[in-house]
């Protein structure tokens, strides 16, 4: 990335949305970098940042390990905002006092605002903001005004506008917070005079080299998935260095209907790439046979995969990197730093130590979904593919629920195709981000004709996003819920009762498993 003059830094105590805020300041167009809450004082001020944003994150300031960091770094006379943990760590550092409480505030919180705060200019005195902590700022530190204030929370906000410091206990980078961007925006242009004038458009560019760099003239191996973010992953190594990628696309059997045809005709054909499909249907299921957890289920697949590759690879000679098409949310939700862990992504998480390979080189790390698609457009790659909707790597596996078998992958499978095709139909396959079908494992009565059922029960999920990190599950008309539901009872033997979710995330998450 083209590192401009105007930059802030996000300072990571751990938080899980410490990448969102960093992608809410690229969306003001304003360059930014993560660091840790260790790094030094003396770095800090050596690079020039316009602005110093605290991440939140789940201590309590008062826990023996909480993360923190010296108060010096209020007196370097750049412009700081604390979120949520990073705002009580302020008021705590500064001699405020910040006080738990037995009730969690949680979720969307009307908060009043004093609009001739900085933060608040220009917007409306009331509006929705996203909380969730349980210690609250009681008392403001010395030279501070409360800015902001909901029901539960005295101190939803404050700042001293003589110092240029500030703070919000709620969450402004994530969307149910109604003016999180323009709370954002007036830190980065206002408080740290920042233009906004930064461009995401260098990024291919400038990955492309950092790839080229990095792995010279020697052989690489992608992982290639057939899903955006291993395809943009692949084009971007494909770009840099040609035919010495070699892409291998592991068919594990838990694919969706014909996914696996449809992958081989793209790659090969329209992208002139090398690429094998390994058939490994049996090798995957024989490992899940009788897995029912989760966890252990992503493990055992993240783990036959990179076998699948080694030898693979062994076949080809010498290998030097493995590309995979990592996103940020998949690092952050298998727990880097010191957020806590909620899945591990089998990308991410599940790689065994011993793997084959030198290295490994994820050119979309630092990306969210919908930025690696404005990546994909750029390197030419076609609409339809770059607007797929996203699998996970472990596919149907988790969500056929428990144990994993080749019956209910079947029936899966079928069931997920119908609710596709009606989506499509409808057109909304833009205007809903993610949707498919889950087999629950749980079993129900119905009665079919005259008689008596005792079976599957398919929930189809659908969820608007952008980012992955937070979801709402999607209004679905219900004339196409019921045209789905009837033809999966009427198409799929096995199945009799059908079910919307209709929870958002949090506090579920997208996927079932
Ligand atoms: P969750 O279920 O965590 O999903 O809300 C967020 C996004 O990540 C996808 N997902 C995965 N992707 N390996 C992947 O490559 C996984 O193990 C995995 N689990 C979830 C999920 O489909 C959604 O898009």
């Amino acid at each position: 990335m083209r590192i401009e003059n105007e930059k802030i830094l996000v300072l990571d105590f751990g938080g899980q949305y410490c990448q969102l805020i960093a992608r809410r300041v690229r969306d003001c167009k304003v360059y930014c970098e993560i660091k840790s809450y260790k790094t030094p004082i003396e770095t800090i001020q050596r690079s020039g940042y316009r602005g110093i944003i605290f991440t939140g994150g789940p201590n309590s300031v008062y826990e023996e390990n909480a993360p923190k960091c010296g108060k010096e770094i209020f007196q370097l006379g750049i412009p700081v905002l604390g979120i949520c943990y990073g705002a009580q760590l302020m008021a705590h550092l500064l001699g405020g006092r910040v006080k738990s409480s037995d009730v969690k505030e949680y979720g969307k919180t009307e908060t009043e605002f004093d609009t001739s705060a900085v933060l608040f200019q220009g917007q409306p005195k009331q509006s929705v903001t996203w909380m969730s902590h349980t210690d609250y700022i009681a008392e403001v530190p010395e030279g501070f005004q409360v800015t902001a204030h909901s029901q539960a929370c005295p101190t939803a906000a404050m700042e001293n506008r003589e110092k240029d410091l500030f703070a919000v206990q709620f969450h402004p980078e994530v969307e149910h917070t109604e003016q999180g961007t323009e709370i954002l925006k007036n830190f980065l242009c206002t408080a740290c005079g920042c233009k906004g004038d930064w461009e995401m458009s260098s990024f291919a560019e400038e990955a492309i080299s950092q790839l080229k760099e990095t792995i010279g003239d020697r052989k690489v191996f992608c992982a290639l998935s057939g899903g955006v973010d291993s395809s943009v992953a692949a084009v971007l190594v494909h770009k840099a260095v040609g035919k010495n990628l070699t892409c291998v696309f592991v068919d594990h059997g838990l694919l969706r209907k014909n996914e696996g045809d449809d992958v081989e005709r793209i790659f090969r054909k329209q992208f002139d790439m090398n690429l094998i499909r390994v058939n490994a249907q049996e090798r995957f299921l024989s490992r899940l046979a009788g897995v029912e957890e989760p966890e252990r289920k992503r493990k055992i697949i993240g783990e036959e995969f990179i076998r699948v590759f080694e030898e693979e690879s062994k076949k080809l000679g010498k290998i030097d990197f493995l590309c995979q098409g990592t996103i940020y949310p998949d690092v952050v939700e298998s727990g880097t730093g010191d957020a806590a862990v909620i899945k591990s992504h089998h990308n991410v998480g599940g790689l065994p130590e011993d793997i084959g390979f030198a290295g490994i080189v994820e050119p979309l790390r630092d990306l969210f979904k919908d930025e690696v698609r404005r990546v994909g457009l750029e390197l030419g790659i076609p609409s339809s593919l770059v607007w797929r909707q996203p699998f996970p790597g472990p596919g149907l596996a988790i969500r056929v629920l428990g144990e994993v078998s080749q019956e209910k992958l079947a029936i899966l499978r079928e069931a997920d195709a119908i609710f596709r095709e009606e989506v499509a139909l409808a057109g909304l396959e833009r205007s809903i981000d993610q949707y498919f079908a889950v087999l629950t494992g749980i079993r129900s009565v119905g009665v079919m004709g005259d008689g008596r059922t005792y079976e599957n029960t398919v929930a189809l999920r659908a969820v608007t996003t952008s980012d992955f990190m937070t979801a709402d599950w999607a209004r679905i008309p219900y004339d196409l819920l019921e045209k789905v539901s009837n033809r999966i009872i009427n198409e799929v033997p096995g199945v009799n009762h059908i079910v919307y979710d209709i929870t958002s995330k949090p506090p579920a998450t997208i996927e079932w498993e």
